[in-house]
């Protein structure tokens, strides 16, 4: 039975309604999904809750201290103690009084009494008051910026770090000036923006951990429903932030001829096809995924996540930069006909190119370095 109603906390009466997710039973306020909700739920997450309870579950560690300084309606927190197959003790936060009475609220719904604290701080000061946590989740409206310096700062030596960033506008390219503010880099809008866009934000979470001698190096990153999502590993150690930033650098495609450069400057500056290259960056050019970590992740996957994780663990084996899309494809060798995307990879694969969908677009496909497509499809 559904409960759906008015409930009043600190006086303010508020429409509710319960909602099933995964394991978890819980109150959420009503109405549009907007920032002022009081006890905000977005249902389009929760592919990155079960996401995140996928990654939980296969981390080496047995015993997890999570940190969600952003936990809104609880959800996230209520499915990490009742799915993840771990000892863990959830901290909740919120700044929304009303969102830390109703975390309370759904906790007991869910019949939960140990294994928690809830809090009502600021995100940065609920951090930064904290002795660190083993998983630490940054859950923001738009970007994460603001709250990377305690992040990074709490998340403990051989801890874990998921940020999600909904300001896709800015890191893809929209907003260049506003990315400039926010992640010191810039973006280009392309094809392969959302790739950029994630690479971006990478740099910017490895940046501000470096500035303590910490290598925050991601093991598993994505882009969906227009957020970004990246989980990090975290090293205490000054020879291995100095690593990660060597990988940083400057990335473009050739819009005359697909071909892709990435290194640490942005050069050349024109392809060898004659056209102008316009590079994004400074961005992380290394990987976006640890290969058996993914494995691992797969294995705990569902109906919901299964078929997402495969595509990644194929993308992750090819490793490439700067993926393609049949439609420049087409557009760039002027075929009559695109090609289908399953046939090009056997071709490419044939031919002996590393290819695979990718996770970015639904007509994308990762190529390793760059391919001679022309004989191939002409
Ligand atoms: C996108 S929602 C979080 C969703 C939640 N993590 C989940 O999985 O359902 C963002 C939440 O952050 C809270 N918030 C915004 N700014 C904050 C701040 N500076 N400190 C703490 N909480 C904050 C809001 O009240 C809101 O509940």
């Amino acid at each position: 039975m559904f409960w759906q109603g008015r409930y009043t906390v600190k006086g303010r009466s508020e429409q509710f309604r319960e909602v099933i997710e995964g394991s978890a039973r819980v109150l959420v306020s009503t109405g549009a999904i907007t920032k002022r909700m009081e006890a905000f739920y977005n249902p389009i997450m929760e592919f990155n809750r079960s996401v995140t309870i996928l990654f939980l579950n296969s981390v080496p560690q047995e015993r997890l201290i999570v940190g969600l300084p952003m936990a809104a309606t609880g959800v996230r927190g209520i499915r990490i103690l009742k799915e993840v197959k771990k000892r863990v003790m959830v901290h909740f936060n919120d700044k929304s009084e009303i969102a830390t009475k109703i975390i309370k609220r759904n906790l007991k719904l869910n019949k939960l009494s140990a294994g928690f604290t809830v809090s009502n701080l600021d995100a940065s000061i609920f951090m930064l008051g904290s002795k660190g946590f083993s998983y630490l989740d940054i859950d923001p409206f738009g970007t994460p910026s603001p709250f990377l310096d305690s992040a990074v700062r709490r998340v403990s030596r051989q801890g874990y770090l998921g940020v999600t960033a909904t300001d896709t506008a800015p890191l893809a390219g929209t907003y260049p000036k506003a990315c400039l503010r926010n992640y010191w880099a810039m973006p280009v809008r392309n094809e392969f923006m959302h790739e950029t866009g994630l690479r971006i934000l990478i740099r910017k979470v490895q940046l501000i951990a470096s500035q303590f001698d910490k290598a925050l190096e991601p093991v598993f990153s994505y882009y969906r429903d227009h957020y970004y999502r990246v989980f990090f590993r975290a090293r205490k150690s000054k020879s291995a932030a100095d690593g990660l930033l060597k990988q940083h650098g400057w990335l473009a495609g050739c819009r005359r001829c697909l071909r892709r450069y990435h290194s640490i400057t942005p050069a050349p500056s024109k392809c060898e096809c004659g056209a102008k290259l316009n590079y994004a960056g400074p961005l992380w050019l290394g990987k976006l995924w640890d290969t058996s970590f993914v494995e691992r992740m797969l294995k705990h996957a569902d109906s919901n996540t299964k078929q997402f994780l495969s595509t990644i663990y194929e993308e992750s084996k090819v490793n490439a930069i700067g993926f393609y899309t049949l439609g420049m494809i087409g557009k760039v060798l002027k075929l009559s006909e695109l090609p289908k995307k399953h046939k090009l990879i056997e071709k490419l694969n044939k031919a002996g190119y590393k290819a695979s969908p990718t996770h970015f677009s639904p007509e994308g496909v990762a190529i390793r370095g760059n391919p001679q497509l022309k004989p191939l499809l002409l």
